[in-house]
């Protein structure tokens, strides 16, 4: 995915797209949380970091429109810091993994799934 050889239009159908596989990795990991499926969890986490990370890049100048806020784009410190506090949130997952920690593990996953609603409150029309 090379953002600057993108149109707008691919742009926004790129991001909605990962948004879209957020919420199935979100989805999918909830009930493994509870049984402690420690492995299938961690596959599931990489990938969710990596489309997290990957949708930061998708808010170039030009490519408003979809159901992202013009805020986005009028406000970017504060999209970032959003952005980034959910990509924390997942990091956060990977170190209750790498423990074995499953108190821990229920905790960052409701840490990390209380940030939907922040973001789309303030930052999704
Ligand atoms: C940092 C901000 C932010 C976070 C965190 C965030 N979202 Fe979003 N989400 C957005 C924005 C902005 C859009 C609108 C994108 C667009 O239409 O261009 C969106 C769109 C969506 C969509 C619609 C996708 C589509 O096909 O149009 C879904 C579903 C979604 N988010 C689910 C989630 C879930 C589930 C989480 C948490 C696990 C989450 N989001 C976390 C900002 C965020």
């Amino acid at each position: 995915m090379i953002v600057a050889d993108m149109t707008s239009n691919e742009i926004i159908k790129q991001r909605q797209g990962n948004m879209s596989k957020i919420k199935a990795f979100s989805t999918k990991m909830y009930p493994l949380t509870m049984s402690g499926e420690f492995d299938e969890i961690n596959k599931i986490n990489n990938d969710l970091l990596h489309v997290a990370k990957e949708f930061k890049l998708l808010f170039p100048e030009g490519s408003q429109g979809g159901k992202a806020s013009s805020l986005i784009w009028e406000d970017r410190e504060t999209f970032n810091l959003y952005i980034d506090n959910f990509i924390n949130s997942i990091e956060s997952i990977g170190i209750s993994i790498e423990n074995v920690d499953r108190v821990s593990l229920i905790e960052n996953f409701n840490i990390m799934a209380s940030n939907c609603g922040n973001c789309h409150k303030k930052f999704k029309n």
